[in-house]
């Protein structure tokens, strides 16, 4: 491999003019300055913006330094009035989003993850995923609360899935496949492949024919959407919601009637020709539903669950 380019590779005589953010203060410093209402907005946006630089891990920090938690607790409840009516400004948006990505940052971290859970904090968000406005600054706030539960969901752990569907983060979930913008859609079906991949949440969404069909109308509606505006990594997330329904014997039955036809007939091929992943998941998916098609089918107390026959 070549070396890489000396860091300063212009005319040694002329002083480059000091970068804004070549002198950060420390990590540590810029933990205490979020206690100081007047430092707090430029401190969140430096601590925010350079959370992966810092030396150390800044998710321990921020959990156990004095007060720090309740400074970003007090940041998120600060903006709930601006959530209705809808008041809320770009300025003020970006300033919560950064305090959401210093959760994310604790929601991310192995140590913090289970006291972070303990504490209630992610419910704290909820309001924001409740939110129904399509402007810049709601959706932003969308993306960035939704980016804190993906962070909860990546590692799969079932003390995890079981908390976030105590505290019924699935509705709020669809509500974001339902009216969020591409990018929010696809972490908010991401979050929720996560949770019907844990058995515990399979179960919970196969409950009733309710939940079950509110999940799959809002598949089916993104699909539609979808052919007009691809999209390859939101479509990924869908179809292996799809199949993971199937592994359930009375969802795999009703998909048999409510199986958009758009995955039966090739309109995404072109699409999947560079992603075998999804079109084994999509390929295997319509396999389980032909199987529970034919022969014995699901039994009949699970049809009974579901199509409420
Ligand atoms: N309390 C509702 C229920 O348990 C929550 C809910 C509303 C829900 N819509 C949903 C759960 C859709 C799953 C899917 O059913």
């Amino acid at each position: 491999m070549a070396n890489p380019p000396p860091p300063h590779s212009g005319p040694p005589s002329a002083p480059a003019p000091a970068a804004k953010d070549e002198k950060i203060p420390t990590e540590e410093q810029l933990v205490l300055d979020l206690c100081n209402s007047e430092l707090r907005e430029e401190t969140l946006y430096l601590l925010s913006k350079n959370r992966e630089k810092f030396q150390q891990d800044i998710a321990p920090l921020l959990w156990h330094s004095f007060g720090t938690m309740a400074a970003l607790l007090q940041e998120i409840v600060a903006i709930y009035p601006s959530l209705s009516p809808a008041t809320l400004s770009q300025a003020q948006s970006n300033r919560v989003c950064n305090a959401l990505a210093l959760l994310q940052c604790v929601a991310s971290h192995p140590d913090t993850r289970m006291p972070f859970i303990t504490a209630e904090i992610p419910v704290y968000l909820y309001p924001f995923l409740n939110t129904t406005y399509r402007t810049r600054q709601y959706e932003y706030l969308r993306l960035t609360s939704l980016g804190v539960i993906g962070a909860l969901v990546k590692v799969d752990d079932h003390e995890v899935i079981a908390y976030l569907l105590s505290t019924e983060i699935i509705p709020l979930c669809l509500r974001t496949m339902d009216l969020g913008s591409e990018i929010s859609k696809t972490v908010a079906t991401f979050i929720v492949q996560k949770i019907i991949l844990d058995d515990a949440g399979l179960k919970y969404i196969c409950a009733t024919r309710e939940r079950f069909f509110a999940l799959a109308n809002v598949l089916a509606q993104m699909l539609e959407g979808l052919v007009e505006q691809p999209s390859p990594r939101l479509l990924k997330h869908i179809i292996r919601c799809y199949l993971r329904l199937t592994d359930n014997p009375s969802a795999c039955h009703a998909l048999r009637t409510h199986l958009p036809t758009v995955l039966r007939d090739g309109t995404f091929n072109d699409f999947l020709e560079k992603d075998l992943t999804t079109r084994l998941w999509l390929h295997q998916m319509l396999h389980n539903i032909a199987m529970a098609n034919s022969g014995g089918g699901a039994p009949h107390t699970g049809l009974n669950r579901i199509m409420g026959m």
